[in-house]
């Protein structure tokens, strides 16, 4: 599509968008009487109306029901993660006994890399992206250092078993052809490939698919942290082969400050329950799970992996907001989402041609984003954030100096990425 720089070409596209109805069901924060334009849902996004409603019957019947809501609430507490599974494999692309809504990111994280990374002496490396959200280096460094599988006991030193692949000289995006090579260069030292579907720093989105199939040509095992991708990009991971996922639900899903996390484990590693792993009552076999017997048996799904019984308050907001995702369809979402990327990556374009200044960089590469558009302003990054966020438009900052700006589908107008051009024009051309 041909797009243009004026407020008339922003209001037509929303006057055409599918999704706009879906705005008036989220609380919009507010700056100064009026509705904030809110580019921060990559970080957390906001809060479905109907959250309020879905908590307060499970503290209606938590009330009345006591510990016989477990199985008497009106969405019984005892099967409430088994609510999920169908509505997030159409966001996750999986089979729904291949998700599992459960605990954290970080701490999925981890509990799959106990499954999915077994060093050896000669397989022991993980191979991940440059600048990998901080928790996820420190998963990998510990994790490293955990396994004590050298003579002197010793773990892995961070140094020689994570392996980043970083952009070259000069370039913010990693090619996709270094991410391949390097896998090769290591070869059968490689246990697992570990990426995020999207950094969160540049926005880049990677392809899981031929990652997936590189880490398994050199027989290791290959694993995302969705978090940045989940709700936001069409995802197809049983399909791709991964092994393994995991994600939050704070960002594009909208469930809420450190809501429940989710993970995903391909089904020909569910299926198969010798492969180890910590395990909880959870994620014993259902049928005999209350005989409370010695002796672990997993479940043949992720739910094998499940440790713990279900918090059901925060899967209240949860499943809130994933039936707003069901009824806008993730075909709708993808659509807009992408639209709305391009279109502010061509204000930002257009904005800095008209300045003549040469100042705002996209980081973000045009085809391989989702709704996270990353850009440096030259020398003034800081001070442009800081106008943004004081005239209410909320952004991402992260060190050392990039502006995230993600508009996305079930909240966020056309019009809000062509007024934030025109407030970054103005407050650029002031400088
Ligand atoms: C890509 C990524 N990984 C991991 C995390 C950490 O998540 P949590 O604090 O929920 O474990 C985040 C948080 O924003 C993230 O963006």
């Amino acid at each position: 599509m041909k797009f243009e720089n004026t407020l008339e070409f922003a209001k037509s596209l929303d006057e055409q968008d599918s999704l706009k109805k879906f705005r008036n069901r989220f609380y919009i924060p507010q700056h100064n009487g009026k509705d904030k334009i809110y580019f921060t849902g990559n970080s957390l996004g906001l809060q479905p109306k109907n959250a309020r409603e879905y908590i307060m019957q499970e503290l209606e019947d938590w009330a009345k029901l006591g510990g016989e809501g477990h199985f008497e609430a009106r969405r019984p507490w005892y099967p409430y993660h088994e609510i999920f599974p169908q509505q997030l494999s159409k966001i996750i692309g999986c089979l729904p006994e291949e998700v599992v809504v459960m605990n954290s990111l970080t701490v999925n994280l981890h509990l799959l890399l106990v499954s999915f990374y077994r060093p050896t002496k000669e397989r022991y490396k993980i191979i991940c992206e440059y600048k990998a959200f901080p928790s996820d280096q420190y998963v990998f460094e510990s994790q490293a250092r955990f396994h004590a599988c050298l003579p002197d006991r010793q773990g892995f030193d961070p140094d020689d078993a994570v392996i980043e692949v970083k952009p070259r000289e000069g370039e913010h995006a990693i090619r996709h052809e270094d991410i391949i090579s390097t896998i090769k260069e290591h070869d059968n030292s490689v246990a697992v490939v570990l990426f995020s579907g999207i950094n969160y720093y540049t926005g880049q989105v990677f392809d899981m698919k031929s990652i997936t199939e590189a880490a398994h040509e050199v027989g290791a095992y290959a694993g995302f942290d969705v978090a940045h991708a989940a709700g936001n990009i069409e995802l197809h991971l049983h399909e791709w082969n991964v092994d393994f996922a995991c994600w939050c639900a704070y960002k594009y899903l909208n469930s809420g400050p450190g809501s429940v996390g989710g993970a995903y484990v391909h089904q020909k590693h569910t299926t198969n329950i010798d492969l180890p792993r910590f395990a909880g009552w959870w994620g014993y076999d259902k049928v005999t799970r209350f005989k409370m017997e010695k002796g672990f048996e997993p479940m043949p799904t992720a739910e094998g992996w499940q440790l713990s019984n279900a918090p059901v308050f925060s899967m209240a907001v949860h499943k809130a907001a994933l039936d707003i995702f069901e009824e806008a369809g993730m075909d709708a979402i993808v659509k807009k989402g992408q639209a709305l990327s391009s279109y502010l990556i061509f204000i930002l374009n257009d904005t800095n041609r008209k300045l003549s200044h040469d100042l705002i960089k996209v980081i973000t590469p045009d085809d391989q984003k989702g709704c996270q558009v990353s850009m440096i302003i030259k020398n003034k990054g800081k001070e442009v954030y800081d106008y943004l966020m004081e005239n209410g438009v909320s952004v991402g900052w992260r060190e050392p100096g990039v502006i995230r700006a993600a508009p996305v589908p079930l909240y966020n107008s056309f019009e809000e990425v062509w007024q934030f051009g025109e407030i970054i024009r103005t407050m650029i051309s002031d400088i």
